[in-house]
């Protein structure tokens, strides 16, 4: 047996762009829709193995239009920030979780996986090459996104022998620029996010497709966005395109910080992992947080609407949040669910006593103020 090339740093051409775009005006930045001068491709096929590695000026693909990712949604994508903070020093945010997740969902469509390790690297030298795009103002960062996709000619449903790897970077400001905005949500009934065996725990472009209906739909009753319910109890899985947390006051006065455990359906989230190990360490003592409740239970459990339902009219219902890449938290304070609205408290400030402090804690993680080993350096 002979093994094909991996990924490999050594071998990267780089192309810088002979006309730089202008850097875009910082206030005006709409999420994704601006892009910096470089881009990261590896093509990959199955005799040759992964390729060359190549920094070349952002640009359109050249793709034949029978190419298996635009008939059989052979693709998968990531999403992580890289911020710089105040001495000008760059990091990525748990580049080894997405890079993991990556080569996850890879398996589960039949394209190549590849070393994580050295796509981290790459990644690097990506953002060196494109870092003065992070704008200088605290909240911002810039947005990687890393796609996988079956490039093969070939109409036949198969494992593509082509495939192409490619990372593009977005200069992205705070999801939410004048401060925290609860959001309301539609409870979805009509449509399902994952089923089981399904798809549900991979980040393929496949799941994303059919949610914009449903969170049409949602916009159209006058909701922001729609929370995902799964089967006959009325599970709860995910908010849109983010991670569920739900805080409920316990009858002994414990805080119970849940959300749904990671059983085939729910997307292993790279912030919901960040919130759960913060929320552990504090509640075992090791890593405590200044202002979280001090008797904290943290729980990946299942948890049906009825239960959100009952803790809300028994005053229980402490917060209801999403956790995700793009917002990092947003707080929910009312759910629309089978014609009634469900109102969820939520502070002064749009938060509450577990995410308040947990937020403060990953961003001053994030943007370099609190040192962790969470924070790679560019
Ligand atoms: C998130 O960070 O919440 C995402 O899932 C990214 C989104 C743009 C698909």
């Amino acid at each position: 047996l002979i093994s094909l090339p991996d990924i490999e740093v050594s071998k990267l051409e780089t192309v810088t762009t002979d006309s730089p775009k202008p850097l875009p005006s910082s206030s005006q930045l709409v999420f994704g829709r601006t892009f910096t001068d470089h881009m990261l491709t590896i093509p990959w096929s199955a005799n040759k193995g992964w390729g060359a590695p190549k920094i070349q000026p952002y640009g359109p693909l050249s793709l034949p239009p029978s190419a298996t990712v635009f008939h059989y949604a052979q693709e998968l994508f990531e999403g992580l920030k890289a911020y710089r903070d105040e001495s000008g020093r760059v990091t990525m945010f748990r580049p080894d979780m997405n890079m993991k997740r990556m080569n996850t969902s890879a398996k589960r469509v039949a394209l190549p996986s590849f070393n994580g390790e050295a796509v981290i690297e790459l990644l690097k030298e990506l953002i060196r090459k494109d870092k003065h795009w992070i704008p200088d103002i605290p909240g911002y960062s810039l947005y990687i996104r890393p796609t996988l996709i079956g490039t093969q000619a070939a109409l036949g449903v198969q494992p593509p022998d082509e495939a192409l790897l490619f990372v593009i970077c977005s200069p992205v400001g705070p999801y939410y620029p004048t401060g925290f905005k609860p959001i309301a949500l539609y409870g979805t009934t009509e449509y399902s996010r994952a089923a089981p065996g399904g798809i549900g725990a991979y980040k393929l472009g496949a799941n994303y497709a059919p949610g914009v209906v449903a969170q049409k739909e949602a916009a159209a009753k006058g909701y922001s966005q729609n929370l995902w319910l799964h089967g006959p109890e009325h599970h709860i899985t995910e908010v849109g395109t983010m991670n569920t947390m739900i805080v409920l006051k316990q009858a002994d006065g414990a805080t119970e910080l849940v959300t749904p455990p990671l059983d085939g359906m729910i997307l292993p989230g790279v912030t919901r992992d960040s919130v759960l190990t913060l929320a552990r360490g504090h509640a075992s003592g090791e890593a405590p947080i200044e202002g979280l409740p001090s008797k904290l239970i943290v729980s990946e459990r299942p948890i049906t609407m009825k239960e959100v339902k009952e803790a809300g009219q028994n005053g229980r219902l402490v917060e209801f949040f999403g956790t995700g890449t793009a917002a990092v938290i947003s707080p929910v304070d009312k759910i629309g669910y089978l014609g009634e609205d469900l109102h969820i408290p939520t502070g002064e400030d749009g938060m509450g006593p577990v995410s308040r402090p947990i937020w403060k804690h990953l961003v001053g993680i994030q943007s370099g103020s609190i040192e962790h080993p969470w924070s790679v350096t560019v």
